[in-house]
This record gives structure tokens, sequence and C-alpha cells, in this order.
């Protein structure tokens, strides 16, 4: 038997401008977590395939549709391994569909997990092209930031490059470049959930539409977010939290002026601000989902109560490590 895990990740900066091109930061969380976990089964057995949170079971064969089990066959494919006998139980702390990586952190376990247990090597790049090409089915054609983050398990800083298009598959795969990001001091977040459940494909295809309505406004944005990343970065780099969290305000303001953002979110995100936070922003998609607040040590209680009494549905406090 094997168990793997993979973390949930939060986009501090650069969601949506990072579709077309522009640079986003994103953070592992340690504390939020994916399990997958293998037992063996009798020799003719398939593949049994669990989710116990969702009190869900299913077998799965190598012609299945469903996203998990043809990950599984994938991963399977990519060792040389044509079949398996095995029960593979997934379970996680992340909560779904809310921008935090649920669905990439259960795809990168499930991997891992099966990488181990059958005694081979994935390096991080290879496990994050699999699980890409498994989120493909939810979300479109993603920047690839989140499986990328999650992954390798490491802050990164993620400049998406044109799609290619593989010539021998005809699957589309981004290439970006992707940098460790240091991270000089720890970072803690109080992370409330609006509880408004939004496809990321939904705020992405409407600010493509209205990206070809008006390019020159969304590419002035979208430059304007670059010049945040680099000095988000750069305030990572130097521990300077205070700078960062101002950096985090103008990061929403423009994600306000694209169009993601919502009522809900922005309630909490006041809300955070109100209660003591140092910057607060939406993060992911937008539209629903969860937004971050950037607090400290004495203010993080405060900042969590004040996100309950605006109506988050889930508030989470977490601590983001230092990286050298
Ligand atoms: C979603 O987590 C982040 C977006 O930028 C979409 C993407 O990068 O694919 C909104």
């Amino acid at each position: 038997m094997t168990t793997a895990t993979a973390p949930g990740k939060i986009i501090l900066c650069g969601e949506h401008a990072v579709v077309y091109g522009r640079p986003a930061i994103a953070l592992p969380l340690p504390g939020l977590r994916a399990y997958a976990h293998i037992d063996s089964a009798p020799p003719g057995s398939g593949l049994l395939l669990k989710a116990s949170d969702l009190g869900r079971e299913w077998m799965v064969d190598e012609t299945t549709t469903e996203p998990l089990g043809k990950l599984a066959y994938a991963t399977l494919r990519s060792l040389g391994i044509s079949r398996a006998d095995m029960v593979i139980t997934i379970t996680s702390t992340i909560p779904i569909a809310g921008g935090m990586g649920s669905g990439a952190a259960v795809a990168t376990a499930l991997v891992r997990a099966i990488s181990a247990y059958t005694g081979c090597h994935l390096h991080p790049g290879d496990v994050s092209a699999l699980v890409y090409e498994s989120e493909r089915g939810y979300h479109g054609t993603p920047s690839g930031i989140d499986n990328t983050v999650i992954a390798y398990e490491q802050p990164v800083w993620f400049v998406r490059q044109a799609p290619n298009t593989d010539e021998t598959s005809g699957a589309i795969s981004p290439t970006a470049y992707i940098t460790p990001l240091s991270i000089a001091r720890p970072l803690r977040f109080v992370i409330g959930d609006s509880g408004v459940r939004s496809k990321t494909r939904m705020p992405v295809g409407e600010v493509q539409r209205r990206w070809k309505a008006n390019p020159s406004y969304y590419e002035q944005l979208f430059d304007q977010v670059r010049s945040l990343a680099e000095e988000i970065r750069d305030a990572l780099a130097t521990g300077h939290t205070a700078a960062l969290g101002t950096l985090l305000d103008t990061n929403q303001s423009l994600l306000e002026q694209m169009g993601v953002s919502s009522p809900e979110l922005e309630r909490l995100i006041a809300a955070a601000r109100s209660a003591g936070a140092m910057g607060a922003k939406l993060s992911g998609a937008g539209w629903g989902g969860i937004m971050i607040a950037l607090t400290d040590e004495i203010n993080s209680t405060a900042v969590a109560e004040a996100l309950r009494y605006a109506g988050a549905t889930d508030v989470i406090e977490t601590i983001v490590n230092a990286y050298p």
C-alpha cells in the first residue's frame, strides 16, 4: 500500500492576466492537502476509485471518460503499464471548487501515488503535464499555473508562452517560464469563501469576450498587473509584508476593472481590511470562490471573525512558509 499527497494553492497575483502572457505568482498551501491511498487488489479485479469524502466509488477501465479514471490510466500508460489491479482512495481537506486547487491537488496526489506504487519516479514536470491534461476537461484551456504550483509544491513565478499544438496528439499544451520564488518571511493568510460557485471557464470566457471587444483597455490592465507582479516578487524576496498588502489591494482594484469581482467577494474584502488585514483580494477566477487577506499574528483572529460575520461560508487561517 502507498499514500501520496499534494497541497492546495492560492494565486497571489496575476490571475486572468496570466492567460494573456503576463506573469502570475502562486503559492502552495502546505496546511491544506489532498491524499491518494493505493491498496493492491486481487489479479483481474481491475481499478476501483473511491472518493470517501463524497461517499462514492466506481470501477474504471481503459475506455473511461471520467476524468480521474482517465488520469489514472494516462499515468499508468506513461509509466509503460497497460493494466493494474488496485483500489485508489482519494480524500482531501481542500474545499471543493473554491479556487484553492482542490481538483489539481487530488489529481496530483493520484499521479504521485500511482508512480510510487509502481516503483517509478516521475519528475514534477511530468506530474504537472499529466495533471494539466486532466484539468483541461474541467476548465477549457487553463494557463497551467494551478497544476504547476501544486506539482512543484513551491512558490512560482509563472509566465505562459503561446500554446503549442502537439502535431502527433493534436493536444494543446502551454509552455511556460516557471521560476521558483524566494519568500523571506512566512506569510499568514486568512482565506474567506464567498460560498458562491462559478466554473473557472465562465469568468475566463467573459474576460476573453471583453478583451476582444476592447483590446487596448484590457491590454493596459494586464500590463499594470505585470508591473504589480514584479513589485510583489520584490516584496516577497525582501520580506516587506506591509508593502505586499498594499500591492494586493491594487491587484484587487485591477481585477474589479476586469469585471471578475463580485459583491459577495467585495463585502468580504472590505470586512477583512476594516479588521486590520494588510491587504486583501479575490484569488482565482473570481465571480465566486475565495478571497485572501494578508494578516499578522496580532490581527488574524479578528480578520477571521470579521469574515465570518460578513457572511463567509468557510474561513481558513493558514501560513505559507518562507522559502530561501
Ligand atoms: C484560475 O485559477 C486562474 C485563471 O487565471 C485561469 C487560468 O490561469 O487558467 C483565472
